[in-house]
């Protein structure tokens, strides 16, 4: 005889399992769940307890090597703990390069680009994060980039022969506002623009989907040949 089990609407009943949720073995590597809920999960998102020796092992190396850590292991860190993280995004190994932050990212690849006129202009839509902001508000335009700041509606319209670079949330951080990336990736293809991408908000919502879309859109902006799917 089958047995009907009634809904149970009891809150406990909404707490997994650990036998039905294979990520409940994981909480207790994170110290701080201990004590209280911690839901953040941007950059100071709860420690994980392995963070204390990797931060000991590197002063230990510190410690113990000098100046030689940087030739015998921190030169090429970035890349290879770029290529522990890519699988975990669903991209290729030696795709992901390790950066401090979000802020420092956009600053890196700002400096990477020529704003000469003609093509001088950044644009950017209103409501990006402040430090991000500030990126392009200063450092930009001390590379003589002519900062453009539009409304989201207006973006398409702004896009044009004279866009070097268009920096942008794909889900912005105070509205929780969903752009539509295809269309600008497209747009920045036909202008012959970078579409800069930050998927920091997207990312949490849906992981590695997210990133993988955003690899080809991204790849899609940056090399007009790609067709656009
Ligand atoms: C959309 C977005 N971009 C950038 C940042 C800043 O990130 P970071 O502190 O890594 O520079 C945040 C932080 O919340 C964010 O929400």
């Amino acid at each position: 005889m089958t047995e009907v089990r009634q809904p149970n609407h009891h809150p406990s009943s909404l707490i997994p399992h650990p036998s039905t949720d294979e990520l409940l073995r994981f909480r207790a590597k994170f110290p701080i769940l201990a004590n209280t809920k911690y839901l953040v999960s941007h950059s100071l998102g709860a420690m994980p307890e392995a963070a204390r020796d990797a931060l000991e092992e590197f002063a230990d190396t510190w410690a113990s090597r000098g100046v030689r850590a940087w030739g015998e292991k921190w030169w090429m860190m970035s890349i290879d703990v770029g290529d522990v993280i890519a699988p975990l995004l669903g991209a290729a190994p030696g795709s992901v390069v390790m950066l401090p932050n979000v802020t420092t990212a956009e600053a890196v690849v700002l400096s990477s680009f020529e704003f000469e006129p003609p093509r001088n202009r950044v644009v950017i839509v209103e409501g990006e994060f402040p430090s991000v902001r500030y990126v392009y508000d200063r450092l930009a335009k001390r590379f003589g980039a002519e900062v453009i700041t539009v409304g989201y509606d207006d973006l398409l319209d702004a896009i044009d022969e004279r866009t070097q670079l268009v920096p942008m949330s794909h889900v912005f951080f105070e509205t929780s506002f969903t752009a539509d990336v295809p269309a600008i990736a497209r747009r920045c293809r036909e202008a012959g623009a970078t579409l800069v991408l930050d998927v920091f908000q997207s990312y949490r919502r849906s992981r590695a989907a997210v990133v993988k879309r955003a690899q080809r859109w991204c790849w899609t902006s940056f090399n007009p040949r790609e067709s656009f799917r």
